[in-house]
């Protein structure tokens, strides 16, 4: 099989009605989608990207009456999250009903579900009556895909359709939050800073380790090329890798490096987070040796890429 890239939204929706699992655009990165509600569907999704089973899936809807379908109840601040944040990057953690195949939440009672503000993915969802159960479209702990082509990269033989929205105008996956004891807590820094959320719904717990494997945030190794990674003060870094070929991952200023990304000469996060895994993809190709990556400023956007950048270095047992 070989993917067709095409922007024809009606041949994305055949496909998810008859089962079949569709890499599409979201304003983040690029989804695999499957319908949440077909256990079959959404298996083959856990099989072309070759993620573990107990790793739940984000839940997208197209709009909000579909919440009741897959969530049991709101809990209390999670209506004001959503007007606030939807759509958009914010996925919310909530509790799942039962017609949810455990399959989607690796058996949580829980489920994530999130609100893509993309055109085209509005306009498929729209043509389905199931919502679609996504993870990023990539292999599993790889970096994710901000482009069509980066899916056809490396997902192109495994399955039948690329829907091409474009570049993805975040670039980083979204923020996901939910509720522990009672307090709403950050799973994962991403595309909605943690500042705006706090503003909504005051002081976010901090995340911490829990007692599954999987709870978000937890697997260490992810987001990560295949050369090593190495996060801190390039200049000090520099004169230790002065034999390798190394690529330098930088906001605003250009090291003087074998190859180096600059992600954003003015120094703005969202321009520099929309361009981050493309950057590390372009390093990779370029034949660097290893990459050096700067600490970002830990704010907005900012947050988000230090972790991704944190995960991509964390060497772990998901790392190929
Ligand atoms: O922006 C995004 O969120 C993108 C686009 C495609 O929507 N999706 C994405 O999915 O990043 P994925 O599968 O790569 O990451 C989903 C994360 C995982 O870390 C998973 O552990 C967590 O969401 N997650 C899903 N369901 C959960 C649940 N019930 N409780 C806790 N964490 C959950
Ligand atoms: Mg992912």
């Amino acid at each position: 099989m070989i993917a067709r890239i095409g922007t024809d939204v009606s041949t994305a929706a055949d496909l998810l009605r008859s089962g079949h699992a569709v890499a599409i655009p979201t304003e983040t990165v690029y989804g695999l989608a499957a319908n949440a509600f077909d256990p079959e569907a959404v298996l083959q999704v856990f099989s072309i990207k070759a993620r573990p089973s107990f790793d739940p899936l984000i839940v997208h809807l197209g709009r909000k009456e579909q919440l009741h379908r897959v969530v049991k109840h709101l809990p209390e601040g999670a209506e004001r999250l959503m007007d606030a944040f939807w759509p958009g990057p914010l996925t919310l953690v909530l509790p799942k009903r039962l017609e949810i195949p455990d399959i989607v939440t690796s058996g949580l009672d829980t489920v994530a579900v999130r609100m893509p503000a993309h055109p085209t993915t509005q306009e498929l969802l729209e043509q389905l009556d199931f919502p679609l159960a996504a993870p990023s479209a990539n292999p599993f702990g790889y970096v994710s895909p901000t482009t069509a082509q980066h899916v056809a990269d490396q997902l192109g033989g495994k399955i039948p359709y690329i829907l091409d929205g474009g570049p993805c105008h975040v670039g980083v996956e979204s923020t996901i939050i939910g509720l522990e004891g009672g307090r709403w807590t950050l799973y994962r820094p991403g595309g909605v800073g943690v500042e705006s959320i706090e503003a909504v719904v005051g002081a976010l717990s901090p995340m911490h380790r829990r007692i599954l494997p999987v709870a978000p945030g937890q697997i260490e190794s992810h987001y990560a090329p295949r050369i090593p990674v190495v996060v801190g003060e390039v200049e000090q870094l520099l004169p230790l890798y002065a034999a390798e070929r190394v690529g330098v991952l930088a906001l605003c200023k250009d090291h003087g490096a074998w190859r180096t990304e600059v992600l954003s000469v003015s120094g703005d996060l969202p321009e520099a987070a929309r361009g981050l895994f493309g950057a590390l993809r372009r390093l990779e190709a370029s034949g660097a040796e290893v990459i050096l990556a700067e600490r970002f400023p830990d704010e907005g956007l900012g947050r988000a890429i230090n972790d991704r950048l944190r995960r991509a270095s964390a060497k772990g047992p998901y790392r190929d």
